[in-house]
Order: C-alpha cells, then structure tokens, then sequence
C-alpha cells in the first residue's frame, strides 16, 4: 500500500504542477485561449430596483414625515368593524356600495381603505396626533384608472383647533412638493361618512394640462384623494370628546400620483410585470 499511495502521491503532484504551468502561460501570453480573456472583468449580474410604485410612496411619506408626522400601521385582512361600522358605516348602509369589497367572511374582509387605521390609532394613543399610514388596499374594480390592488396613504390630525384650512394648507403644500410649485389643486364638495365636511381633491391632468384626455375621462382633472374633518360619530366610537378635540383625515391614492408623475396612461401597466416598463424607472 505504501509503494502505491507513493504512486498516486506522485502522479497528482505532477498533473498539479503541469495545469499550474499551463495556466501560467495562459495569464501570462499574449494568446489567450479563444473567448476566455481572464484580464476583463467579470459580469455583472442583474440588479433590480425599486418598483414605481415603492419609489412614489416613499417619497409621498418623506413630505409627511417632513412635517412631523409619524407611520403608522395595520392589517390588510381587516374586521367590518374598523373598515365600516367604526367609521359610521353601519351594516346595510348605502355608503358601503361606494366601495366594491372583498369579503372573506360577513365579519372579516379585505381592507378596502387605509381610513380603519385612523380608529385603531385613536383607540391606542390620545390627541394630540399626528400620523400617516401607507399600504395596500384591495376593491372589486378594475379599468384605466383602477386595480383591484392599490395603495394608499392614510392622513390623520387630532388636536384643539384643527380646521379645514390646516388641511388645505397642508395638502396645498404636499401637491407642490410633489408635482411642481404651480401645480393647480381642487377642492371639491364631496361625502364620506366618516367625515363632515368632505372634500374630494384633484390635481390639473398632467398628460393634457387641463385640457382633456383618455386618463381624465375629459375633465382635466384627476381625482388622487378624498379627506375632510373627522365626524363626531368617529370620535365618540373611540372615546375623544368632539367638543374638545377636532381633526383631519385623507387618504390618498398612490398610483393615480405615479401615473401624473410619470406621465403613465394606464394604471394596469405598473401591475403587468413587464420588464420593459419597470426599466425605465
Ligand atoms: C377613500 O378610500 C376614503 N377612505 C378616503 C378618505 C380618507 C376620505 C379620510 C376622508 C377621510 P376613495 O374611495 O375616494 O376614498 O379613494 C381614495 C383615493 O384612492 C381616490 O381618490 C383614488 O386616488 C384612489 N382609488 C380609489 N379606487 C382606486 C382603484 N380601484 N385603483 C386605484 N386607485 C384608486
């Protein structure tokens, strides 16, 4: 066994030293061996980066955050409870029609917008607050304009005093912080339960500056949120005296801002996965 094991020892010795040297030459020669130059350097891989709609949400947050308010969260599978009934929707009330819901079962559904937040906030910290809440909703609709998944950001200020023009002044400054400093802004009379007054606020179109087109249904306009003061009724169902306390809420729609943004058309393309589309952001 010694005698072989010495064979083999020598035999892997030799085969070493001969690759060592052919690849030394390799390395070293002028001629490199056909389509193999060691000099370059290597590949790159593929890096991706982030989708649109991320880059559009957090730079929606970073104006927030600006301002002082904080992130806060909650569940995309939501009770009726917080998504309906503790924002003044009561079963079978006809506000519930205006949003198309995914239901899981008759208490439990897919949460149709961030505003169930705005009560699980209350429930947990006392005025005076500030927050925001980004995340993915979820709606039986879908064309130009509408995904049955989407994202929103939710807004709420409760403190002594607040009033409308709070809110204005401070929509107003996150539209031109986010388009440009003469970007015009609307206000227009609107209703949602949960709030009194309501406004539904749009942005002049970016694809035909207010003159019309397929993306505004010909308006000029396009609708990215809805907000107003928040009703008593809210505020009862979370122990806030609404003599004493006053607030704001919106919720804001981000790929409608991700279309005027980037001049997109059609809201479904930021979901179609296609490559050549998610490249050029
Ligand atoms: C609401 O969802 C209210 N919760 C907003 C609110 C919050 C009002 C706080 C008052 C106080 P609305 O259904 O209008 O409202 O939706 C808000 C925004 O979400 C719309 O302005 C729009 O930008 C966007 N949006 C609504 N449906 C879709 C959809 N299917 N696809 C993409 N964006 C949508």
């Amino acid at each position: 066994m010694g005698k072989l094991s010495n064979q083999v020892k020598v035999a892997i010795e030799k085969a070493l030293t001969e690759r060592i040297e052919a690849l030394k030459e390799i390395v070293a020669g002028p001629e490199l061996i056909k389509g193999f130059d060691p000099t370059l350097p290597g590949r790159r891989l593929p890096a991706g980066h982030l989708h649109p709609i991320t880059l559009i949400l957090n730079e929606v947050c970073g104006v927030f955050e600006k301002m002082g308010f904080s992130i806060a969260q909650g569940p995309e599978i939501e009770l009726d409870f917080y998504n309906f009934e503790a924002l003044n929707i009561p079963p079978d009330h006809p506000a519930r029609d205006m949003q198309d819901t995914f239901y899981v079962d008759d208490k439990v559904l897919l949460r149709t917008h961030t505003s169930p937040i705005q009560v699980r906030t209350m429930e947990k910290m006392s005025p005076p607050l500030r927050i925001i809440a980004p995340g993915k909703v979820y709606r039986c609709d879908s064309d130009v304009t509408h995904t049955p998944m989407f994202h929103q950001v939710e807004g709420l200020m409760v403190d002594k005093n607040v009033s409308f023009s709070h809110l204005k002044g401070i929509l107003t400054y996150f539209a031109q912080e986010i388009f440009d400093q003469d970007t015009a802004v609307r206000f227009r009379p609107s209703f949602f339960p949960f709030t009194e007054p309501s406004a539904e606020i749009d942005i002049q179109c970016v694809m035909c500056r207010g003159k019309g087109c397929r993306v505004c249904s010909q308006t000029g306009w396009l609708e990215v949120l809805g907000a107003g003061l928040v009703h008593p009724a809210v505020f009862r169902h979370v122990d806030i005296d609404p003599d004493v306390y006053s607030g704001f809420a919106f919720g804001l729609g981000i790929e409608r801002i991700a279309m005027l943004r980037y001049g997109i058309n059609d809201i479904r393309l930021f979901y179609d996965n296609d490559l050549r589309f998610l490249k050029q952001f």
